[in-house]
């Protein structure tokens, strides 16, 4: 049997129903492509981009230096430090496998947290709130922070970080 040419007209034109669908989904994408840019100029979500490079010696220098600095008002069950800080600075540390020290804030007061790890790269991710930020060795970043609910907030390790990093826990209590 021999190969023959296929006929000239050898697709099926597009019809209504296709022309459509492709126009709505090409308007959809570029909607959700364009408000990325929009969003980041416009939108609240954002962060600052205040961040320092340290050395993680240095830092875990200054958490040491902020925890004696605040007020001590309890301790986790796990045996961790509530700190209540003086001033606005607050220290957070990252490490393998826990954040230091325990926080108790006061509601509608602006902090600057402090955030670094002495190790690896972990993620702070504040419960049941979806506020996330990486934490990365050697840089001290700055996140603003005005508190305005009362009550407990779990903060969890989002970031692979190691063997515990599923048991890798800090807290933030609001008062
Ligand atoms: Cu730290 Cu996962």
């Amino acid at each position: 049997m021999s190969i023959s040419a296929p006929e000239r007209v050898w697709w099926t034109p597009v019809d209504k129903d296709e022309k459509i669908w492709v126009t709505i989904a090409l308007i959809f994408c570029l909607v959700t492509f364009f408000m990325m840019p929009f969003y980041h100029v416009v939108g609240k979500q954002n962060t600052s981009s205040e961040s320092y490079r340290i050395d993680p010696a240095e830092f875990e220098k200054r958490t040491e230096l902020f925890i004696q600095q605040s007020e001590k008002v309890g301790e986790t069950a796990n045996g961790l430090p509530i700190v209540k800080p003086r001033g606005e600075d607050v220290y957070l540390l990252a490490r393998q496998f826990q954040f230091e020290p325990a926080l108790q804030l006061e509601k509608g007061k602006t902090y600057r947290f402090h955030l670094s790890s002495v190790d690896v790269q972990h993620g702070m991710s504040i419960l049941p709130l979806n506020m996330n930020w990486m934490v990365i060795p050697e840089y001290d970043y700055i996140v603003t922070i005005t508190p305005t609910t009362s009550g407990e907030f779990p903060i969890v390790c989002n970031e692979f970080c190691g063997a515990a990093h599923h048991a890798m826990l800090g807290m933030i209590i609001v008062k």
